[in-house]
């Protein structure tokens, strides 16, 4: 044996030892996942992160997939208020999945500190929406990583493996953040989306895997989705791959935590579902997430769970897809 042939042997061995395959569920989603989950929160005081969040993560060794959650109202309704029923259970199947609270920074004058102590956001005029989604995907680029090996020994997320979802209005940010820049995502889903960034008539033609989702409810009064700002108008103007889903009898207010739900329907403030059914719906709308990501993301090239309409566990309204592409 040659000496470069030992010497490369012992580097393979190196890299083989220090590398952890990115983690893949192998299950069936809509029967949840096997992962153990924790959370922690960062918060702008503290951590210097652009907002307040909440990330869910597998506490069990591992390399594992990432994505960033942002919720209705321009993200108003926190993560830990509205949906950590939703985040807790994606992460199950193996992701580390971060809430961003967008609107974390208004109407808490305290907060004057966090601004003072960021020049850079004092000198420029305020960022956009998307600009400051931008900027938190930076923050974590450089600094999950660190938070998770403090928590957790061996749990680590890989960047090369990120997703975005959104819920309602907090679509027009992900919608946006994308527009601005395409490579910082690997695939995308929009959860009952409402969004003006396609209106003009202009399409996303470049590629990028998209789940476009609705509910039969959202759009009767009073009118908590948009017809032509939809669900259908984004799939309508995406290019290849992308699946779209619509689900009979479920309202906007479904998918949110049990107190929110309940304010929601007490409230009347959108057409809900049935209460009794909202332990199945909240076990499919968890899988239904998971199955998209897992197969763009943990390289399930295969999105059976998503297209076999005999595999989707409720009521399907509308059911379309174009992944031959
Ligand atoms: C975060 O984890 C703690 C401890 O397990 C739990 O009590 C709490 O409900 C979790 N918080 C959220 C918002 O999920
Ligand atoms: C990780 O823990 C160490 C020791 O407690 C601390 O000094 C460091 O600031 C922590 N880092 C992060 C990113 O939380
Ligand atoms: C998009 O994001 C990636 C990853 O953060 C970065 O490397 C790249 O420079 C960004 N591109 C643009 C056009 O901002
Ligand atoms: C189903 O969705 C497709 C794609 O947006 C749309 O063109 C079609 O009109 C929808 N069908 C119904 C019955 O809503
Ligand atoms: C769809 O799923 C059903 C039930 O799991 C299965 O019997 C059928 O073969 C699947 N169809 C395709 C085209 O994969
Ligand atoms: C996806 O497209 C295939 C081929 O057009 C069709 O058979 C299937 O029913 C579609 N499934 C969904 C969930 O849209």
């Amino acid at each position: 044996m040659s000496v470069s042939v030992v010497l490369s042997l012992g580097f393979l061995m190196i890299i083989t030892a220090g590398t952890t395959s990115l983690y893949v569920d192998k299950e069936n989603p809509y029967k949840g996942g096997a992962l153990p989950v924790k959370n922690f929160t960062l918060s702008e005081s503290k951590d210097d992160v652009p907002r307040h969040d909440i990330v869910y993560y597998p506490a069990r060794r591992g390399l594992y997939a990432v994505l960033l959650f942002t919720g209705g109202f321009d993200g108003a309704i926190r993560a830990e208020m509205g949906y950590t029923d939703l985040l807790s259970r994606v992460s199950a199947h193996g992701f580390v999945v971060m809430g961003v609270d967008m609107r974390s920074d208004s109407g808490t004058s305290t907060d004057g500190l966090t601004a003072d102590r960021d020049s850079t956001r004092t000198q420029n005029p305020p960022a956009s929406p998307a600009h400051t989604f931008l900027q938190q995907q930076d923050w974590a680029r450089k600094h999950l990583n660190a938070y998770l090996s403090n928590q957790t020994t061996g749990v680590s997320v890989d960047w090369e493996n990120t997703g975005v979802f959104c819920h309602s209005a907090g679509c027009s940010i992900t919608l946006e953040t994308i527009l601005l820049n395409r490579t910082n995502v690997k695939s995308t889903a929009f959860l009952e989306p409402f969004s003006f960034a396609l209106s003009g008539g202009s399409s996303v033609d470049f590629r990028l895997p998209a789940l476009m989702y609705g509910t039969q409810f959202c759009e009767d009064f009073p009118y908590c989705c948009v017809k032509g700002m939809d669900w259908n108008y984004i799939y309508d103007h995406w290019s290849c791959p992308k699946t779209l889903l619509a689900t009979k009898n479920q309202g906007h207010c479904d998918i949110l935590d049990h107190t929110m739900w309940e304010i929601c329907h007490t409230t009347h403030f959108c057409k809900t579902g049935n209460v009794d059914n909202w332990v199945e719906y909240h076990t499919f709308i968890q899988g239904f997430v998971s199955a998209f990501f897992i197969s763009t993301l943990q390289g399930v090239n295969d999105w059976k769970y998503l297209t076999n309409v005999s595999d989707i566990p409720i009521g399907v309204m509308n059911a379309t897809n174009d992944t031959n592409c």
